[in-house]
Order: structure tokens, then sequence, then C-alpha cells
């Protein structure tokens, strides 16, 4: 794969903060751990990770707009490109050792992502994609998985935690999917979910209450690798009601037919 000056930029910036994930991973108890909201964990992991991303990625495309989980909006000159970035997709899982979380980049140029990087560096597996040119696993090309039997399927979602989301909303979702799948998971990074499904280990994903950082790199990543992403009415816009289904065309529609019932 022959990476463009972009993506060169966004992998150098996804690796050199990945390096620091991984060294505070090993000192998971100096990392002054607070509370945003209730089980909204946020550490100087995450914070040192953002630092990182918006110091590279700013040097690199001075003027770009920038949207961090943890830095909040940060204007640029230029109003065309913006930066949306989780420094730590996953916190919980880091926070208690769990190898699921990853640095999540994407570049919106007026207003349509044009590339993503996903980073697990953990296991240093590494998502990339750009409009129009492919999703790739590191070097692999990735297309999302071909079954059209729901009941062969393998499918992962989130499920909203205390304080947050409709808890009972989200019983009968998980009632209805349980019925019809061959398996159901919940990882706890929704970047990782999505590249997940990009890469065909997971036929489809679902998640309600998401922020744009949590999905903005996964959104081109699966339609780069040949799948359907949109809000849970099916045809709308998961960056804008922040809630998402993804997977190939069938598998997108029969979760959109379970789940729009229960609420768009
Ligand atoms: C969270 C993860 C998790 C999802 C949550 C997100 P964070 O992001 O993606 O899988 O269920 O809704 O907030 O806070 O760890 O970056
Ligand atoms: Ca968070
Ligand atoms: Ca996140
Ligand atoms: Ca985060």
């Amino acid at each position: 794969m022959l990476q463009s000056a972009l993506l060169n930029v966004m992998v150098k910036a996804a690796r050199r903060a990945g390096r620091s994930l991984n060294r505070d991973l090993g000192e998971i108890e100096n990392l002054q751990v607070s509370l945003k909201g209730p089980a909204n964990f946020v550490s100087l992991a995450d914070k040192r990770a953002e630092e990182m991303l918006y110091t590279d990625l700013s040097k690199a495309r001075p003027g770009y707009g920038f949207i961090g989980e943890e830095g909040g909006q940060r204007e640029g000159a230029d109003k065309t490109h913006t930066w949306i970035v989780d420094p730590l997709d996953g916190t919980t899982n880091f926070l208690h050792g769990i190898p699921q979380f990853a640095i999540s980049i994407a570049l919106q140029r007026e207003g349509t992502v044009i590339a993503g990087v996903i980073y697990n560096p953990a296991n240093d597996e590494l998502y990339t994609a750009e409009r129009g040119k492919g999703a790739f696993l590191n070097d692999q090309r990735l297309r999302v998985a071909g079954r059209r039997k729901l009941n062969e399927c393998v499918v992962a979602c989130g499920l909203p935690h205390i304080g947050r989301g409709d808890h009972e909303q989200s019983r009968q979702e998980l009632t209805e999917i349980q019925n019809r799948v061959a398996g159901l998971r919940r990882f706890g990074a929704a970047s990782l979910d999505m590249a997940f499904v990009a890469a065909g280990r997971l036929d489809g994903y679902w998640e309600r209450n998401l922020q744009p950082w949590d999905m903005a790199a996964g959104q081109i990543m699966v339609r780069e690798a040949g799948g359907v992403v949109s809000g849970i009415a099916g045809n709308d816009d998961a960056l804008i009601t922040r809630n998402v289904i993804c997977g190939n065309e069938f598998v997108h529609g029969e979760l959109v037919k379970i789940l729009k019932p229960l609420g768009t």
C-alpha cells in the first residue's frame, strides 16, 4: 500500500500518541483518574495523548480546526478542514488494563470525512482509510463480511452505563437482537468496533449516544471496506444523530428493521 502524505501525517501522529498510551498503560496507578460524569473517566493518559495529537497534526497542517474529546473545539484559520480526534477511545478498558482501546483520528473537509486512522497501540493494529482509496489493516486491504443470514452473524453493540442512556430501551434491543444472531459482543471501544466491521471480524455493530470522535474515523473505514453506516433510521447521518448502525448492506438493513421501531 502506497501511503499518501496526508495518511502519513495521521499515522505518524497516531503512532507517537500510541507510544505514550503504552507507557501509561504500565503505570495506571499514577494517571490521576477523574470523573467527568458518572462512569465517565478521564486520565492523564487521555490528556497527554490528545496534546501530542494536537501538536503533531497542527504542525503538519497549520490552520486546520481541531475537535478533540478532552480539549474541546479549537478553531483554525482554515474553515474547510477539521480534525476529529479521540485520543483514547475505550478509557474504561484502558484503566482496567484491557488491551481493547485506540486512538481515532478523522479529517473532515467541508463536512465530509476524507480520511481516518484507528490505531490500537496494545497490539499494533493500524487501520487506515482514505476516501475512494479503500481501507486497510496494516498492509492488508479490508472488505466487510459477506454473510446474508442474520442467524450466522456476530454483532457488537455499545451498552449505556450508569448515568447514561435509556437502559430500558437497551434491554429491549438486546432481547430483539439476541434472539436473531449467532453471537452478540460488547468490546468497549466504538472506533475498534467499527474497524472490526470493516475488517469482516464483526458482521455488524450498533450503538446509541456516541460522539463524533467515537465514530468519524470508523465511518470512513466501514464505507471504504464496502459497508454501510447510518443512524438508527437507516438513511440518516450517524455523525449528526449520534447513533450508529453499520454492517454489510444486508446486515445493516436487518439491524435497522429491528432497532428503528425502538426509537431513532
Ligand atoms: C467510549 C467507548 C465505548 C462507548 C462509549 C464511548 P471513551 O469512548 O467508545 O465503547 O460505549 O459510548 O464514550 O469515552 O472511552 O473515549
Ligand atoms: Ca471519554
Ligand atoms: Ca470514545
Ligand atoms: Ca476518549
